[in-house]
């Protein structure tokens, strides 16, 4: 749910802020009133990100909130199979397939530690028969999920969540369209990093996570096959926010 794919690390001047204190106070105040800690997945989801913690897990999840928002979503159009590009420890996967237990999800991971974390915390959360992960940069994992589709042995996606490496976003929406049922969602995590998308500062153009944010917007606002939005976000994640289209 961050920028931390970089193989480099950012100049100074192209760090993200840190979250504003009170927009992770409203972050805690709604989610302990809206997910408390007695809700059926609150458990599994806590071991989740201690265990992806202890295996050494960058702390790149994405925020709580917005990990239900996508669950709410896929919730919402009764979907019955979702693609996450970007694993990490499993954490969206987890809150995909645990607020919505007739869906599969399927995860692409390039890391094989990531995916092998992640896979144990789907163990552990009872969700195997739920969550499929496969192993391997996505731009080649993703097409064999689609032969799969095409195939009929998979379902059509219904929800799509792509965050992984920026770079890519708009290669695995244009390829995820193809997989996609009309009126299918997909989502683009990470497109505003804190306004620099619309900047005219020079420093941007050199930096992936912008140019690959940039890309999926102007690409996705010219593409016929989609209709699409930005919604800007706060509060754990600092100001971030994500790209919310509909395949026509
Ligand atoms: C921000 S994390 C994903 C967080 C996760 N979606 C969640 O809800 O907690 C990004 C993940 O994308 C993975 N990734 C980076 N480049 C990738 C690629 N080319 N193909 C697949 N996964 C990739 C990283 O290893 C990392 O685990």
């Amino acid at each position: 749910m961050s920028d931390q794919q970089q193989s480099t690390t950012p100049p100074k001047s192209t760090r993200r802020p840190p979250p504003d204190p009170k927009a992770v106070a409203t972050d805690l105040y709604t989610l302990n009133h809206l997910h408390p800690s007695i809700a059926h997945n609150s458990s599994i989801l806590s071991r989740t990100l201690e265990n992806s913690a202890a295996q050494g897990l960058p702390l790149i999840y994405s925020p709580r909130a917005f990990a239900k928002f996508l669950a709410l979503q896929a919730k919402a159009i009764n979907a019955k199979h979702c693609l996450e590009v970007g694993t990490l420890g499993g954490y969206g996967s987890i809150w995909l397939a645990s607020e919505n237990p007739g869906l599969k999800v399927t995860t692409l991971e390039f890391d094989p530690h990531h995916a092998e974390v992640a896979r144990d915390n789907i163990a552990t959360a009872g969700l195997t028969e739920q969550i499929t992960v496969h192993v391997g940069p996505a731009i080649e994992t993703l097409p064999t999920v689609l032969s799969d589709i095409d195939a009929g042995k998979l379902e059509t996606f219904d929800l799509v969540y792509i965050d992984a490496d920026k770079g890519n976003n708009w290669n695995y929406f244009d390829a995820a369209i193809r997989g996609c049922r009309k009126g299918a969602v997909i989502m683009v995590d990470n497109v505003v990093q804190g306004g620099a998308i619309a900047s005219e500062d020079e420093i941007w153009n050199t930096q992936e996570h912008v140019m690959g944010a940039r890309r999926v917007i102007e690409n996705a606002g010219k593409d016929e096959r989609v209709s699409a939005t930005v919604i800007q976000t706060i509060g754990e994640g600092s100001h971030d926010g994500f790209l919310y289209a509909v395949v026509l």
